[in-house]
């Protein structure tokens, strides 16, 4: 298959969600900086377009996506519940783990790799940064989505919301996000790519696999809410 590299990286995904974990590999964001085009994202990333093309093609040969076929067609509110239930359930259990794993290998190995105090302000600040934010989407956003869906189902009409046209709560979200997207590029660039230290204990280990596994979980996260949800929930209010 042929890719247009002038296609932007979200376009892409949207299309071939098998081309997410390609994008992963290589370091090129494609949730909160998916609006670059290919060329653009690997220029920035110094991938050559050549091998992002082949890893690519290679991708979605073996596995067309169907993944985010099915959300683009699913209510809104199936989307937010499996949002909800997915992401945020695991972001939950995830951030209170991870700060007391980063205090630990802080309290450990903080004398040889003074780099970790950083890393337990980082981690810290990904946590307050995570939390409020979901909960306005829990609490807010959301409800407000599967609210509109219903008043169209049952033909009645919405009450105006206390934040107005939803352009200002999906905005503030989206600011939100690049936020959480800046703090895991600081996370990764401090621990050089999660490259663990030859005197790394278990916990030194399961801490750098844990925020690794959370990183890829959050991108993808953000990806179903910027370049799924907050599109189709911008339509549905337009059309209704
Ligand atoms: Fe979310
Ligand atoms: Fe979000």
């Amino acid at each position: 298959m042929t890719l247009d590299s002038t296609r932007t990286v979200r376009e892409i995904v949207q299309q071939y969600p098998a081309a997410v974990p390609v994008f992963e590999a290589l370091g090129i964001d494609y949730c909160c900086g998916g609006t670059k085009s290919l060329e653009d994202a690997c220029e920035k990333q110094q991938v050559p377009l050549s091998k992002a093309l082949k890893d690519l093609g290679d991708a979605l040969i073996v596995r067309p996506g169907k993944d985010d076929e099915h959300w683009t067609t699913s209510t809104l509110s199936e989307l937010t519940a499996y949002i909800v239930e997915q992401h945020h359930a695991r972001a939950k259990r995830e951030l209170p783990r991870l700060v007391a794993l980063a205090a630990k290998v802080h309290l450990r190995h903080g004398h040889m790799h003074p780099e970790l105090h950083q890393l337990c302000e980082l981690v810290d600040a990904l946590r307050s940064e995570m939390s409020p934010h979901m909960l306005k989407e829990e609490q807010v956003l959301f409800p407000r989505l599967s609210a509109m869906e219903q008043a169209a189902r049952n033909g009645t009409a919405l009450e105006p919301a206390f934040f107005g046209a939803l352009i200002n709560p999906i905005r503030h979200m989206m600011s939100d996000h690049d936020d959480t997207g800046e703090l895991l590029r600081s996370i990764r660039r401090l621990t050089h790519d999660y490259k663990l230290p030859d005197d790394a204990c278990m916990s030194y280990q399961s801490l750098y696999q844990g925020l690794s596994d959370f990183e890829k979980d959050t991108h993808l996260h953000i990806h179903l809410e910027n370049n799924i949800l907050f599109p189709r929930a911008l339509e549905f209010e337009k059309a209704h």
